[in-house]
């Protein structure tokens, strides 16, 4: 029992090794807003490049973006946000709690205070954070915070045509933080009012939106093994006619089964023509359309989106990655199994003793280590202590250094998940490491 994975465990190790603190702690904290520590930097950098590289880098039709947060308040009754992107509330009319009415029974007692029939009827209430741009506080400088990337990759499909002599099908992928006022924001940083996206938006023929719609699928699904996810905490599910967004033909979720169940950790829609269609028509330019030169028919691209939270990646990530290892002796050692290309740390080196020169050759090996990956040197403590410091971080590889390095110049490489050890040529190190990411299997 004690060994399952909770969400409590999950804060409190984030917290103590500095991966994610609360917002504005010393203040008593602000809700549902989270700050990334030097290790949860790290681990969401790393997230980002992943992504970035499998869905840009791996791909030869698929080019990148990085748009503003503060677009055109028209992007956004284009896209159907102004109308559509809303959750019904009711408020307790007892206690003044607002809850979200489609997660409630509005006929029973108020589950913060206990009052019966004191639910004021649904209203509407747009997720959209508002601000002002210039001096004057008017409808004139009205502005949003996007709540979805997505949009700056639509309005700017010609640009990007015209730049790259992309032809269809290609793709534009971006990441940025996106903003929604939630009213329920729970779960750590699973759902939060501020947080990153991982979108790319797949521009094909109409006709042909079914077949990349699985493609994609399939794709993205994959991705997730690539990274060392276990595949029985992951599924798909497809969203009924009451789920589907206001833009969707057809969607499936990549659930993941975190602590709390299961829940979504990406979105893969079918939006046809939507976007585009509706920019076209709301800019009053016939902008957004593709000539197709081979038969030289224009005709408005149908879309496929892959929609990943990035900030909710890194919770994934951390919750299928930690595991409480009895050993033998019945000691509990605390892991985090990380993939090592996202590891925050990847090696750490640590010399056995800090005299008789062992400690300037650790540190010598360290600074050969340091161009090439993120490394750690530690030399207080036991040694055992030290491992287990650098396995609750999920550093994949720890570097001991000792008598025998001076005299024959090699080194102990210790693997964080079966706990092996190797002796290894310290001149050979990097590309030994290298190539043993490269091989990494999820155990
Ligand atoms: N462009 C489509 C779109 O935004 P979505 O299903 O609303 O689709 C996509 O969001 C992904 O963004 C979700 O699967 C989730 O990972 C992430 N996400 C959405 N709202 C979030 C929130 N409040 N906090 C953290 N991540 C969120």
């Amino acid at each position: 029992m004690g060994k399952e994975v909770t969400m409590d465990k999950i804060v409190s190790l984030c917290k103590r090794r500095g991966f994610v603190f609360q917002s504005s702690e010393i203040y008593g904290g602000l809700s549902s807003a989270w700050d990334y520590g030097p290790l949860g930097t790290e681990l969401k950098q790393n997230i980002r490049d992943f992504w970035w590289k499998a869905m840009t880098r791996m791909h030869d039709n698929i080019v990148g973006l990085d748009a503003a947060i503060m677009m055109h308040p028209k992007v956004w009754e284009a896209s159907g946000h102004v109308e559509n992107f809303s959750d019904p509330l009711v408020d307790c009319k007892s206690c003044k709690t607002r809850f979200r009415a489609d997660q409630i029974d509005t006929g029973a007692p108020c589950p913060q205070c206990g009052a019966v029939g004191s639910f004021t009827e649904p209203r509407d209430f747009n997720l959209m954070f508002s601000t002002y741009l210039g001096p004057v506080k008017d409808e004139n400088g009205l502005v949003y915070l996007r709540p979805e990337t997505a949009q700056g990759i639509f309005v700017n499909f010609k640009n990007v045509l015209q730049s790259s002599r992309v032809k269809i099908p290609f793709g534009i992928a971006q990441v940025g933080k996106a903003f929604r006022n939630e009213i329920v924001t729970k779960n750590f940083i699973f759902r939060t009012c501020e947080f990153e996206q991982m979108e790319m938006q797949f521009f094909c023929k109409p006709g042909t939106d079914e077949e990349w719609f699985e493609y994609w699928k399939k794709e993205r699904m994959e991705y997730y093994s690539r990274l060392g996810i276990h595949p029985e905490h992951l599924r798909f599910h497809r969203h009924g006619a009451d789920e589907l967004a206001h833009y969707a033909k057809d969607a499936f979720d990549i659930q993941f089964l975190f602590p709390m169940g299961w829940q979504e950790l990406e979105g893969v829609h079918s939006r046809t023509d939507f976007d585009l269609s509706r920019h076209n028509r709301f800019s009053g330019k016939n902008e957004l359309t593709y000539l197709d030169p081979d038969t030289n028919e224009r005709y408005v691209p149908y879309v496929i989106e892959t929609s990943a939270g990035l900030t909710r990646t890194v919770l994934m990530v951390l919750c299928d990655a930690y595991e409480e290892e009895e050993l033998d002796g019945g000691d509990v050692r605390t892991v985090l199994h990380f993939h090592p290309e996202v590891a925050p740390v990847k090696a750490a080196v640590l010399p056995l003793v800090k005299k008789d020169g062992i400690d300037e050759l650790a540190r010598k090996i360290e600074a050969d280590l340091r161009s090439e990956f993120n490394v750690f040197y530690d030399q207080s403590g036991a040694i055992g202590r030290r491992y287990r410091r650098m396995d609750e971080i999920g550093t994949p590889y720890c570097i001991t250094v000792d008598y025998d390095s001076k005299e024959d110049g090699t080194v102990t490489v210790r693997w964080r998940d079966s706990m092996e050890q190797k002796r290894v040529p310290a001149s050979s190190l990097v590309e030994f490491l290298r190539s043993d990411m490269k091989a990494y299997k999820r155990v």
